[in-house]
């Protein structure tokens, strides 16, 4: 069984989607770790409600993001982290934890990627007025959202639409998506 930590900064509807998965059966692996960097973010509340233990952390107490990457590194090893999974972690990824989990980092990201990239990937597709945008799930790597891609698939943007709708429409395919392909992954991982 592979062990998983889910960092997330906000809402967790992708950790509430993965918890689901793991305790229907349909995602063998076991998350142990919740890390989150905001006090206020409700997958806090949903890792208590799920008894997974949580690492929060303030970035601005610390002097870098090395400081609080270390700390971080500390409980995956407490806690036997395998692999980090982002799910909405507002922070780019650090070199010391790049260090030791390169390649065992994954990220969904709301775009098909490389279009869209950073914040509001949702609103900046709507305003371009595009027909299509969708979800990526991707290795991560230094960069904002541009490591080797694992799998996309498109979501079309339909006449009449509000930036809401589509959001809807897009957060149902990444709760689907997500644990289904860290499935696949988890299995594949098992044989190397
Ligand atoms: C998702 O849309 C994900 O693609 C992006 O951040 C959002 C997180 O949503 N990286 P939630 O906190 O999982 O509800």
């Amino acid at each position: 069984m592979r062990r998983l930590a889910v960092f997330a900064s906000g809402n967790g509807s992708n950790f509430q989607a993965i918890a689901d998965a793991i305790k229907e059966g349909n995602l063998e692996a076991d998350i142990c770790l919740v890390v989150c960097d905001r006090e206020d973010a409700y997958v806090m509340e949903r890792a208590r409600m799920e008894n997974i233990p949580v690492f929060s952390f303030s970035a601005k107490q610390y002097e870098n993001k090395a400081g609080y990457e270390r700390e971080i590194l500390d409980e995956l090893h407490i806690h036997g982290v395998e692999f980090i999974i982002l799910a909405g972690y507002m922070r780019l990824i650090g070199s010391t934890l790049l260090g030791e989990y390169s390649h065992r980092i994954v990220n969904i990201h709301p775009s098909l990627l490389p279009c869209f990239p950073g914040k509001d990937a949702i609103g900046q597709a709507f305003k371009a007025e595009v027909k299509e945008t969708g979800v990526t799930i991707h290795y991560v790597d230094e960069g904002m959202d541009t490591g080797p891609i694992i799998a996309q698939e498109a979501v079309p943007i339909l006449n009449g639409d509000t930036k809401d709708i589509l959001q809807k429409r897009i957060q149902e395919l990444e709760h689907e998506l997500y644990p289904k392909i860290l499935h696949q992954l988890c299995q594949e991982k098992q044989h190397t």
